[in-house]
Formats: structure tokens, sequence, C-alpha cells
């Protein structure tokens, strides 16, 4: 369980977060709403112990992350994943050796030891063709369109099976097809690994394909939090014009992709 109470963040004169309140239950996916420059990146950024608040704590698992530097922090946010929102890959490392980086560094849950280097290509395959970017291995991030830098950089962030993965903005910029298949895999990742997840998005079909509950923020805090039928019912003028950029209701392709 995440818990985020109270927290504030000012950079300079602009206060980002300002007492912000925030639950995430263990196993749930969380979806995050909000114009653009509100936020959304620097509190997943606080979340994964990127950025520190200037007052407030989070707790992750039992854990006062906020409390903690160097070694321990590290330690701490250990089992977090973050897609980061332009992929953020290495330039100068190629497709495998991306994919590679983070797996060195992590342990197999399910036989707690470190990956033996010679499975390491394994799974790096493995996860490569998750992402539909079988074959890549040998690539440079130059050579990538930004639909294949972000699949890689999911790649790398799924190959190590973390417990909590943070997504910021998944699909933007992806052709349909490809969002359909990142969105899959959000939910593939929650069931396989039972993920606690939190997806940062513009796509409001993105959201309802994956979320368990909706959050939208303003004016740094959770302005509403619910389930996403309690939420699409919300008289706010930016939900409302949320709900209308999208033509059908994604939980209903949902239930025939995952029924039959
Ligand atoms: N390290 C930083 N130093 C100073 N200002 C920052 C820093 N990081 C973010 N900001 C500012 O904080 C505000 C929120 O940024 P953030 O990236 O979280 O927005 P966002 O909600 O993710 O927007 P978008 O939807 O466009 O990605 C912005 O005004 C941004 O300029
Ligand atoms: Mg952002």
């Amino acid at each position: 369980m995440i818990k985020i109470k109270n927290a504030w963040k000012r950079f300079g004169s602009l206060t980002v977060l300002a007492g912000m309140d925030l639950t995430i239950e263990e196993g749930e996916t969380l979806v995050i709403l909000g114009p653009s420059g509100i936020g959304k990146s620097v509190l997943l950024k606080h979340i994964i112990g990127l950025l520190k608040p200037d007052e407030g704590s989070i707790d992750i698992d039992g854990v006062m992350i906020t409390d903690l530097d160097g070694a321990e922090l590290l330690k701490a946010v250990h089992n977090m994943g973050m897609l980061f929102q332009g992929a953020a890959l290495f330039d100068s490392m190629n497709v495998e050796e991306n994919v590679a980086f983070y797996l060195h560094q992590h342990r197999d849950p399910h036989t707690r030891h470190k990956y033996p280097k010679a499975e390491i290509a394994d799974h790096v395959a493995h996860a490569l063709e998750v992402v539909g970017m079988q074959g890549t291995q040998k690539k440079m991030p130059s050579e990538l369109s930004g639909g294949m830098r972000k699949r890689v950089g999911l790649a790398r962030v799924i190959v190590y099976k973390p417990k909590i993965v943070l997504y910021d903005e998944p699909t933007t910029g992806l052709d349909p097809v490809i969002a359909m298949q990142i969105n899959e895999l959000i939910v593939k990742t929650k069931e396989e690994l039972k993920a606690t997840s939190i997806v940062v998005t513009h796509d409001m079909f993105c959201a309802l394909y994956v979320g368990d509950r909706l959050a939208l923020i303003r004016d740094g805090k959770i302005a509403h939090l619910a389930d996403p039928d309690t939420f699409l019912k919300i008289e706010d003028p930016l939900i409302q014009l949320l709900y209308r950029t999208i033509s059908q209701d994604p939980r209903k392709l949902k239930e025939k992709n995952h029924h039959g």
C-alpha cells in the first residue's frame, strides 16, 4: 500500500503539490488524470523517491521513504519500476543493454536469486517479445521511432517484475494498435505480478481500460477519486470533456478480450 500524506512541493514560487493526500491499495491500478503541467509526473517521481516533498510523508508498504536517503532509499524503492514519459533510454546503449540494465540489480521474485548472466539474454528476449519488439536487441535508440522507444522502455521495466509499476503516459504518441497492446500489457502485468500500478494518462480509453479507480488532480491535490462508474458521473467539466473524447466504452471491449 502507498500512503501519501499532506505532501507539499514547491519549485521556487510554483506550488505543485499542495497538501496532497492519496492512498493506493495493494494490487489496484489507479489512473491519474489532469491537465498538462499540473504535477502528475512530479507526483510519480515522489512515489519512486526521485523527488522529496518539502513537507508531508510517503509510506511505501510500511516504509516511510521520505525519511530515507542514499542506499536505504534505493533499497526501499527497489521493487518499483517506472516507465518515464519520454521512455528515457540510454542513448549510448543498444536495446539489449538498455533492457538488461536494471535486471542486473534485481532478484528473481520466484527463486530470490540474482538473475544468472546466462539467463539475462533470455529474459531480455522474452520482454522484447511481450512488447512486440523481438529481434531489435542490437538496434540503437536513435534508430527507433518514438513508439518503439516507449515499448523498449516498457520492456526494461517489466523484465525485472516489479511489485509497483508507475506508467507515465504509456500510450501517448502510439498508433491505436500498439496503444491497445500496451493497455493489454498493463492489465496482464497487474494480473501476473499482482502488481500495484499507477497510470498517468490523458488517454481516456487507456484510463477506462486499465483503471480500477480514477483520480483527477487539481490545485496540487486529488480533486476526485472514485471507481470508473462513479467517476464518469461526477459533474466536473473536465471529466465530462474527457469522457466525450472516446466513442465507445473500453470496458466493454475489455470484457470481450478477456472472456472470448
Ligand atoms: N525539477 C523541476 N524544477 C522546477 N520545476 C519543475 C521541475 N519538475 C517539474 N517542474 C514544474 O512543475 C510543474 C508540473 O510538472 P509535471 O511535469 O509534473 O506536469 P505534468 O502534469 O506531468 O504535465 P504533462 O501532462 O504535460 O506531462 C510544471 O510547471 C513544471 O514546469
Ligand atoms: Mg508529465
